[in-house]
């Protein structure tokens, strides 16, 4: 089987067997998209409206800013990993719940296994959180944190698009932190081989 097969193949699995509650409210699961043997991997938060709808991540206004943001980096959205924490839509897109999280958490987990990236970048606080909970978006975003956890050891924090897109200040500093990924794959790769 290629990894992009048991990818799928974990997907459909998790279709059946996870147990978060907003199964119940979500129209559809949302899970990752994108390629197998993606270097990169964005964490998001949860789907909106548009990604219930779809069954696709990012696909809303801030998919759209961050599909900008890749272009303005040379990078192609076909090219990346992209998921969510939660991989159902909260009601209202009030925050994901703990335990919502916790139900989630197994299927983000062996998905990055399969893809194995370079480098995970956290979108929003609860991202980060989810595997730094005592780090502040405020304070670590645009750096690299290292860090031995279940789904790898280096990662980059940013603003979470969304939160970035009507506010000037946060989105001017998110483009800049975006900026700056190539810089740290390339970094990575030099003393990761
Ligand atoms: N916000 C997220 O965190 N994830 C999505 O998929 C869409 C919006």
């Amino acid at each position: 089987m290629s990894k992009q097969e048991e990818l799928k193949a974990l997907h459909q699995k998790w279709f059946k067997e996870c147990k978060c509650r907003l199964k119940e409210s979500a129209t559809q699961p949302v899970p990752g998209d994108g390629p197998a043997n993606a270097k990169v991997v964005f964490i998001g938060e949860a789907p909106g409206k548009a990604e219930d709808l779809e069954g696709k991540p990012f696909v809303g206004a801030a998919g759209k800013f961050l599909n900008e943001m890749l272009e303005s980096i040379k990078f192609k959205r076909e090219d990346v990993y992209i998921t969510n924490v939660v991989k159902y839509r909260p009601p209202n897109n009030r925050d994901p719940l703990p335990e919502e999280k916790e139900a989630c958490s197994k299927w983000l987990e062996e998905e990055i296994k399969i893809i194995n990236p370079k480098l995970i970048v956290f979108l929003g606080r609860h991202s980060l959180q989810n595997f730094f909970p005592n780090e502040k978006i405020s304070e670590v975003h645009g750096k690299i944190l290292k860090k031995k956890t279940k789904i790898g050891d280096t990662f980059f924090a940013l603003y979470h698009p969304a939160a970035a897109l009507y506010n000037g200040s946060m989105r001017e500093v998110l483009i800049e932190d975006f900026k700056k990924i190539p810089k740290v794959l390339a970094k990575i790769s030099s003393f990761v081989q």
